[in-house]
Protein backbone atom coordinates (compact mmCIF):
# COMPACT_ATOMS: atom_id res chain seq x y z
CA UNK A 1 0.00 0.00 0.00
CA UNK A 2 2.07 3.53 -1.34
CA UNK A 3 0.53 6.63 -0.43
CA UNK A 4 2.01 9.80 -3.13
CA UNK A 5 1.64 12.90 -1.68
CA UNK A 6 1.28 15.03 -4.23
CA UNK A 7 2.04 18.50 -3.18
CA UNK A 8 0.68 20.26 -6.37
CA UNK A 9 -2.49 18.42 -6.16
CA UNK A 10 -2.87 18.97 -2.54
CA UNK A 11 -2.04 22.85 -3.02
CA UNK A 12 -5.52 22.61 -5.57
CA UNK A 13 -7.32 21.42 -2.71
CA UNK A 14 -9.38 19.22 -5.66
CA UNK A 15 -8.88 21.71 -8.51
CA UNK A 16 -7.77 20.70 -11.72
CA UNK A 17 -5.85 24.24 -11.97
CA UNK A 18 -4.88 26.63 -9.76
CA UNK A 19 -6.58 29.09 -12.07
CA UNK A 20 -10.13 27.51 -11.20
CA UNK A 21 -8.99 27.58 -7.50
CA UNK A 22 -8.44 31.14 -7.34
CA UNK A 23 -10.87 32.02 -9.41
CA UNK A 24 -13.57 30.46 -6.75
CA UNK A 25 -10.65 32.38 -3.67
CA UNK A 26 -12.09 35.67 -4.85
CA UNK A 27 -15.05 35.94 -1.99
CA UNK A 28 -12.46 35.10 0.47
CA UNK A 29 -10.06 37.38 -1.43
CA UNK A 30 -12.16 40.34 -1.42
CA UNK A 31 -13.50 39.87 2.01
CA UNK A 32 -10.01 39.93 3.25
CA UNK A 33 -8.90 42.57 0.98
CA UNK A 34 -12.03 44.71 2.27
CA UNK A 35 -13.43 44.14 5.79
CA UNK A 36 -9.64 44.67 7.68
CA UNK A 37 -9.94 47.82 6.55
CA UNK A 38 -13.24 49.34 7.61
CA UNK A 39 -13.40 51.05 11.75
CA UNK A 40 -16.02 50.44 13.91
CA UNK A 41 -17.67 53.29 13.07
CA UNK A 42 -17.89 52.61 9.12
CA UNK A 43 -14.85 54.82 8.43
CA UNK A 44 -12.03 53.23 6.23
CA UNK A 45 -8.59 52.50 7.47
CA UNK A 46 -5.84 52.47 4.30
CA UNK A 47 -3.11 50.34 6.55
CA UNK A 48 0.09 51.09 4.92
CA UNK A 49 -0.59 55.02 4.07
CA UNK A 50 0.06 57.41 5.86
CA UNK A 51 -1.18 60.42 3.60
CA UNK A 52 -3.14 63.08 5.61
CA UNK A 53 -5.40 65.58 4.38
CA UNK A 54 -3.24 67.94 3.74
CA UNK A 55 -1.31 65.52 1.70
CA UNK A 56 -4.17 64.49 -0.35
CA UNK A 57 -5.59 67.63 -1.27
CA UNK A 58 -1.70 68.82 -2.44
CA UNK A 59 -2.31 66.58 -5.20
CA UNK A 60 -3.51 67.87 -8.85
CA UNK A 61 -3.77 64.45 -10.38
CA UNK A 62 -3.26 60.58 -10.05
CA UNK A 63 -1.20 58.68 -12.21
CA UNK A 64 -2.19 54.88 -12.23
CA UNK A 65 0.88 53.37 -14.19
CA UNK A 66 0.79 49.10 -14.54
CA UNK A 67 1.05 46.58 -17.25
CA UNK A 68 -1.30 43.57 -18.23
CA UNK A 69 -4.07 42.82 -15.44
CA UNK A 70 -3.13 45.11 -13.25
CA UNK A 71 -3.10 47.92 -15.81
CA UNK A 72 -6.80 46.94 -16.65
CA UNK A 73 -7.71 46.95 -13.40
CA UNK A 74 -6.28 50.74 -13.11
CA UNK A 75 -8.90 51.21 -16.38
CA UNK A 76 -11.72 51.11 -13.59
CA UNK A 77 -9.95 52.42 -10.58
CA UNK A 78 -9.80 55.30 -13.05
CA UNK A 79 -13.14 55.69 -13.05
CA UNK A 80 -13.58 55.13 -9.64
CA UNK A 81 -10.87 57.62 -8.60
CA UNK A 82 -12.28 60.44 -10.64
CA UNK A 83 -15.88 60.08 -9.86
CA UNK A 84 -14.80 59.51 -6.05
CA UNK A 85 -11.93 61.85 -4.76
CA UNK A 86 -12.61 64.74 -7.90
CA UNK A 87 -9.23 64.61 -9.55
CA UNK A 88 -8.18 63.82 -12.35
CA UNK A 89 -6.27 60.63 -13.27
CA UNK A 90 -4.27 59.47 -16.31
CA UNK A 91 -3.19 56.20 -16.79
CA UNK A 92 -0.75 54.45 -18.89
CA UNK A 93 1.35 50.65 -19.35
CA UNK A 94 4.25 50.93 -17.50
CA UNK A 95 6.40 50.18 -20.37
CA UNK A 96 5.29 53.34 -22.24
CA UNK A 97 4.92 55.67 -19.26
CA UNK A 98 9.01 55.01 -18.73
CA UNK A 99 10.00 56.25 -22.05
CA UNK A 100 7.94 59.05 -22.71
CA UNK A 101 9.17 62.07 -20.26
CA UNK A 102 6.04 62.29 -18.77
CA UNK A 103 4.36 65.42 -17.06
CA UNK A 104 4.93 63.92 -13.18
CA UNK A 105 5.91 66.57 -10.19
CA UNK A 106 5.35 66.76 -6.41
CA UNK A 107 1.55 67.17 -6.76
CA UNK A 108 1.16 64.03 -8.52
CA UNK A 109 0.12 60.90 -6.79
CA UNK A 110 1.67 57.82 -8.78
CA UNK A 111 -0.54 54.77 -7.85
CA UNK A 112 1.48 51.42 -9.08
CA UNK A 113 -0.41 48.56 -9.32
CA UNK A 114 1.48 45.25 -9.34
CA UNK A 115 0.40 42.04 -8.29
CA UNK A 116 4.00 40.12 -7.96
CA UNK A 117 5.28 43.56 -6.86
CA UNK A 118 8.71 42.42 -9.39
CA UNK A 119 7.65 43.42 -12.60
CA UNK A 120 10.58 45.33 -14.04
CA UNK A 121 8.76 47.80 -16.47
CA UNK A 122 6.36 48.78 -13.52
CA UNK A 123 9.71 49.34 -11.17
CA UNK A 124 11.31 51.49 -13.90
CA UNK A 125 8.02 53.51 -14.04
CA UNK A 126 7.83 54.05 -10.49
CA UNK A 127 11.69 54.79 -9.87
CA UNK A 128 10.67 57.79 -12.70
CA UNK A 129 7.90 58.73 -11.26
CA UNK A 130 10.16 58.93 -7.82
CA UNK A 131 12.85 60.99 -9.13
CA UNK A 132 10.24 63.82 -10.45
CA UNK A 133 8.68 64.20 -6.77
CA UNK A 134 5.82 62.14 -7.25
CA UNK A 135 4.04 60.44 -4.17
CA UNK A 136 4.49 57.07 -4.74
CA UNK A 137 1.48 54.40 -3.41
CA UNK A 138 1.53 50.89 -4.78
CA UNK A 139 -1.29 48.51 -4.38
CA UNK A 140 0.71 44.93 -4.52
CA UNK A 141 -0.15 41.37 -3.95
CA UNK A 142 3.26 40.60 -2.34
CA UNK A 143 4.09 41.65 0.69
CA UNK A 144 7.69 43.05 1.10
CA UNK A 145 8.32 43.07 -3.06
CA UNK A 146 10.61 45.81 -4.44
CA UNK A 147 7.53 47.67 -5.76
CA UNK A 148 6.23 47.77 -2.00
CA UNK A 149 9.86 48.30 -0.54
CA UNK A 150 10.36 51.40 -3.33
CA UNK A 151 6.82 53.13 -2.51
CA UNK A 152 6.17 56.05 0.17
CA UNK A 153 2.73 54.26 0.99
CA UNK A 154 1.81 50.44 0.20
CA UNK A 155 -1.46 49.23 0.01
CA UNK A 156 -1.71 45.30 -0.29
CA UNK A 157 -4.35 43.07 -1.84
CA UNK A 158 -4.95 40.04 0.61
CA UNK A 159 -6.01 37.94 -2.86
CA UNK A 160 -3.44 34.94 -1.03
CA UNK A 161 -0.31 33.65 -3.05
CA UNK A 162 -1.64 33.68 -6.82
CA UNK A 163 0.11 30.93 -8.57
CA UNK A 164 -1.79 30.47 -12.04
CA UNK A 165 0.07 32.99 -14.61
CA UNK A 166 -3.26 34.16 -16.02
CA UNK A 167 -4.25 36.70 -12.87
CA UNK A 168 -7.61 36.32 -11.65
CA UNK A 169 -8.53 37.08 -8.20
CA UNK A 170 -5.34 39.75 -8.09
CA UNK A 171 -7.20 41.45 -10.52
CA UNK A 172 -10.74 41.56 -8.39
CA UNK A 173 -9.10 42.15 -4.98
CA UNK A 174 -6.98 44.94 -7.18
CA UNK A 175 -10.39 46.85 -8.15
CA UNK A 176 -11.42 46.77 -4.59
CA UNK A 177 -8.53 48.49 -3.66
CA UNK A 178 -9.20 51.39 -6.23
CA UNK A 179 -12.72 51.66 -4.76
CA UNK A 180 -11.21 51.87 -1.66
CA UNK A 181 -8.37 54.76 -2.51
CA UNK A 182 -11.27 56.74 -3.81
CA UNK A 183 -13.31 56.74 -0.98
CA UNK A 184 -10.81 57.66 1.17
CA UNK A 185 -9.38 60.46 -0.85
CA UNK A 186 -12.75 61.26 -1.53
CA UNK A 187 -13.49 61.69 2.29
CA UNK A 188 -10.32 63.17 3.44
CA UNK A 189 -11.32 66.02 0.67
CA UNK A 190 -14.77 65.72 1.97
CA UNK A 191 -16.16 65.73 -1.26
CA UNK A 192 -18.36 62.82 -0.60
CA UNK A 193 -21.99 62.80 0.86
CA UNK A 194 -22.48 60.50 3.46
CA UNK A 195 -25.34 59.02 1.24
CA UNK A 196 -22.53 58.56 -1.34
CA UNK A 197 -20.29 56.62 1.02
CA UNK A 198 -22.63 54.61 2.66
CA UNK A 199 -24.00 53.62 -0.43
CA UNK A 200 -20.80 52.34 -1.78
CA UNK A 201 -19.63 50.98 0.95
CA UNK A 202 -23.39 48.61 1.24
CA UNK A 203 -22.51 47.65 -1.95
CA UNK A 204 -19.04 46.73 -1.55
CA UNK A 205 -20.02 44.57 1.87
CA UNK A 206 -22.31 42.59 -0.59
CA UNK A 207 -20.01 41.31 -3.13
CA UNK A 208 -18.41 38.46 -1.78
CA UNK A 209 -21.38 36.74 -0.96
CA UNK A 210 -22.99 37.93 -4.50
CA UNK A 211 -20.09 36.71 -6.01
CA UNK A 212 -20.14 33.40 -4.04
CA UNK A 213 -23.76 33.24 -5.73
CA UNK A 214 -22.52 33.73 -9.29
CA UNK A 215 -19.91 31.22 -9.10
CA UNK A 216 -22.84 28.63 -9.01
CA UNK A 217 -23.66 29.35 -12.95
CA UNK A 218 -19.52 27.82 -13.50
CA UNK A 219 -21.09 24.43 -15.05
CA UNK A 220 -23.27 26.89 -17.16
CA UNK A 221 -20.65 28.20 -18.73
CA UNK A 222 -18.96 25.33 -18.72
CA UNK A 223 -22.11 24.56 -21.40
CA UNK A 224 -21.35 27.07 -23.44
CA UNK A 225 -17.29 26.68 -23.31
CA UNK A 226 -18.04 23.30 -25.41
CA UNK A 227 -19.95 25.78 -28.14
CA UNK A 228 -17.53 27.70 -28.15
CA UNK A 229 -13.97 26.23 -27.90
CA UNK A 230 -13.43 25.89 -31.55
CA UNK A 231 -13.81 29.90 -32.27
CA UNK A 232 -10.54 31.41 -33.63
CA UNK A 233 -11.45 35.26 -33.26
CA UNK A 234 -13.52 36.66 -30.33
CA UNK A 235 -14.76 40.43 -30.33
CA UNK A 236 -15.03 41.48 -26.26
CA UNK A 237 -16.64 45.20 -26.28
CA UNK A 238 -18.67 46.97 -23.39
CA UNK A 239 -18.88 50.92 -22.49
CA UNK A 240 -17.44 52.82 -19.75
CA UNK A 241 -16.33 50.53 -17.06
CA UNK A 242 -17.74 47.21 -18.95
CA UNK A 243 -14.88 48.72 -21.75
CA UNK A 244 -11.79 48.15 -18.87
CA UNK A 245 -13.76 44.86 -17.72
CA UNK A 246 -13.49 43.65 -21.60
CA UNK A 247 -9.73 44.36 -22.16
CA UNK A 248 -9.31 41.73 -19.04
CA UNK A 249 -11.47 39.43 -20.32
CA UNK A 250 -9.86 39.39 -23.87
CA UNK A 251 -6.39 39.06 -21.89
CA UNK A 252 -7.90 36.19 -20.58
CA UNK A 253 -9.00 34.18 -23.51
CA UNK A 254 -6.09 35.33 -25.34
CA UNK A 255 -2.86 34.12 -22.76
CA UNK A 256 -4.58 30.63 -21.66
CA UNK A 257 -6.97 29.50 -25.01
CA UNK A 258 -4.19 31.01 -27.45
CA UNK A 259 -7.26 32.23 -29.58
CA UNK A 260 -7.00 35.47 -31.45
CA UNK A 261 -9.08 37.90 -29.18
CA UNK A 262 -9.43 41.79 -28.69
CA UNK A 263 -11.52 44.09 -26.98
CA UNK A 264 -12.68 47.59 -27.46
CA UNK A 265 -14.91 50.50 -26.90
CA UNK A 266 -18.58 49.36 -28.01
CA UNK A 267 -18.45 52.94 -29.69
CA UNK A 268 -15.92 52.68 -31.57
CA UNK A 269 -16.95 49.54 -33.66
CA UNK A 270 -18.60 51.53 -36.45
CA UNK A 271 -15.13 53.61 -36.89
CA UNK A 272 -13.95 50.61 -38.97
CA UNK A 273 -13.41 47.76 -36.78
CA UNK A 274 -16.66 46.57 -37.31
CA UNK A 275 -15.45 45.33 -41.34
CA UNK A 276 -14.09 42.16 -39.31
CA UNK A 277 -17.84 40.89 -38.16
CA UNK A 278 -18.64 38.75 -40.73
CA UNK A 279 -21.13 35.58 -40.07
CA UNK A 280 -20.34 33.61 -36.82
CA UNK A 281 -17.93 36.11 -35.35
CA UNK A 282 -18.50 35.69 -31.45
CA UNK A 283 -19.02 38.77 -29.55
CA UNK A 284 -18.93 39.29 -25.87
CA UNK A 285 -21.15 42.19 -25.11
CA UNK A 286 -20.77 43.58 -21.48
CA UNK A 287 -24.03 45.42 -20.85
CA UNK A 288 -24.15 46.17 -17.31
CA UNK A 289 -23.93 50.04 -17.14
CA UNK A 290 -28.09 50.99 -16.33
CA UNK A 291 -27.43 54.55 -17.97
CA UNK A 292 -25.68 52.92 -21.42
CA UNK A 293 -27.83 49.58 -21.77
CA UNK A 294 -29.97 50.98 -24.58
CA UNK A 295 -26.71 52.32 -26.60
CA UNK A 296 -25.17 48.76 -25.70
CA UNK A 297 -28.68 47.26 -27.72
CA UNK A 298 -27.97 48.86 -29.98
CA UNK A 299 -24.50 47.80 -30.76
CA UNK A 300 -25.67 44.70 -30.15
CA UNK A 301 -27.94 44.89 -33.19
CA UNK A 302 -25.55 46.37 -35.38
CA UNK A 303 -23.03 43.36 -34.87
CA UNK A 304 -26.08 40.64 -35.50
CA UNK A 305 -26.81 42.42 -38.54
CA UNK A 306 -23.74 41.55 -39.90
CA UNK A 307 -23.95 38.02 -38.68
CA UNK A 308 -22.01 37.57 -35.08
CA UNK A 309 -22.97 35.66 -32.77
CA UNK A 310 -23.45 37.23 -29.39
CA UNK A 311 -23.04 36.69 -25.85
CA UNK A 312 -24.61 39.57 -23.47
CA UNK A 313 -23.14 39.92 -19.89
CA UNK A 314 -26.01 42.02 -17.95
CA UNK A 315 -27.90 42.68 -14.76
CA UNK A 316 -30.27 40.33 -13.45
CA UNK A 317 -33.47 41.54 -14.11
CA UNK A 318 -32.27 43.14 -17.59
CA UNK A 319 -34.82 41.09 -20.04
CA UNK A 320 -34.82 42.78 -23.07
CA UNK A 321 -30.68 41.53 -23.69
CA UNK A 322 -32.65 38.23 -24.43
CA UNK A 323 -34.35 39.62 -27.85
CA UNK A 324 -31.01 40.93 -29.07
CA UNK A 325 -27.98 38.43 -27.61
CA UNK A 326 -28.21 35.03 -28.50
CA UNK A 327 -27.29 33.89 -25.33
CA UNK A 328 -27.02 35.91 -21.69
CA UNK A 329 -25.27 35.34 -18.89
CA UNK A 330 -26.43 37.55 -15.71
CA UNK A 331 -24.73 38.69 -12.69
CA UNK A 332 -26.62 39.75 -9.72
CA UNK A 333 -28.02 43.43 -9.80
CA UNK A 334 -25.41 46.02 -8.40
CA UNK A 335 -24.57 49.35 -8.79
CA UNK A 336 -22.99 50.13 -12.06
CA UNK A 337 -19.65 51.52 -10.68
CA UNK A 338 -19.00 48.47 -9.02
CA UNK A 339 -20.31 45.56 -11.29
CA UNK A 340 -16.58 44.73 -12.92
CA UNK A 341 -15.67 42.46 -9.86
CA UNK A 342 -18.52 40.76 -10.61
CA UNK A 343 -18.36 41.16 -14.48
CA UNK A 344 -15.68 40.01 -15.01
CA UNK A 345 -15.96 36.44 -13.02
CA UNK A 346 -17.83 35.02 -16.30
CA UNK A 347 -15.18 35.74 -18.34
CA UNK A 348 -12.39 34.23 -16.15
CA UNK A 349 -14.71 31.55 -16.22
CA UNK A 350 -15.39 31.16 -19.68
CA UNK A 351 -12.11 31.54 -21.03
CA UNK A 352 -10.96 28.65 -18.26
CA UNK A 353 -13.18 26.47 -20.21
CA UNK A 354 -12.61 27.07 -23.37
CA UNK A 355 -8.65 26.68 -22.81
CA UNK A 356 -9.33 23.18 -21.22
CA UNK A 357 -11.96 22.33 -23.86
CA UNK A 358 -8.83 23.21 -26.39
CA UNK A 359 -6.36 20.92 -24.20
CA UNK A 360 -4.26 23.94 -22.96
CA UNK A 361 -1.81 24.15 -19.89
CA UNK A 362 -3.72 26.73 -18.12
CA UNK A 363 -1.03 27.01 -15.27
CA UNK A 364 1.55 27.46 -17.15
CA UNK A 365 0.85 28.95 -20.75
CA UNK A 366 2.88 28.57 -23.37
CA UNK A 367 6.23 31.28 -23.35
CA UNK A 368 4.53 33.19 -20.50
CA UNK A 369 6.14 33.75 -17.02
CA UNK A 370 4.27 34.95 -13.89
CA UNK A 371 5.89 37.73 -13.40
CA UNK A 372 7.82 39.66 -15.99
CA UNK A 373 11.13 40.71 -14.61
CA UNK A 374 12.63 41.15 -17.51
CA UNK A 375 12.84 44.38 -19.93
C1 LIG B 1 -2.21 38.60 -16.39
O1 LIG B 1 -3.07 37.48 -16.45
C2 LIG B 1 -0.82 38.28 -16.91
N1 LIG B 1 -0.25 37.20 -16.24
C3 LIG B 1 0.07 39.52 -16.97
O2 LIG B 1 -0.52 40.40 -17.90
C4 LIG B 1 0.28 40.29 -15.66
O3 LIG B 1 -0.92 40.90 -15.27
C5 LIG B 1 1.33 41.38 -15.88
O4 LIG B 1 2.54 40.77 -16.27
C6 LIG B 1 1.56 42.26 -14.65
O5 LIG B 1 2.07 41.47 -13.60
P1 LIG B 1 2.14 42.13 -12.12
O6 LIG B 1 0.72 42.42 -11.73
O7 LIG B 1 2.77 41.08 -11.28
O8 LIG B 1 2.95 43.38 -12.22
Amino acid sequence: FHVTWDAEAAEKEGYDHFMLKEIHEQPKGLYETLNRRIEEDGSIKLDGINMTKEDIENFNKVFIVACGTAYHAGLVGKFAIESLAKIPVEIDVASEFRYRDPFVDDKTLFIAISQSGETLDTLAALREAKRKGARILSVVNVVGSSVARESDDVFYTWAGPEIAVASTKAYTTQLMCMYLIGLYMGRKKEVISDEKYNQYMSELQDIPDKLTELLKSESSIHDLAKELYKKEQVFFIGRGADAGVSYEGSLKLKEISYINSFAIAAGELKHGTIALIEKDTLVIALATQDKLYEKMLSNIQEVKARGAYVIGIAKEGNKEIEKQADRVIYIPDCMDEVSPLLSVVPLQILAYYIAKERGCDIDKPKNLAKSVTVE
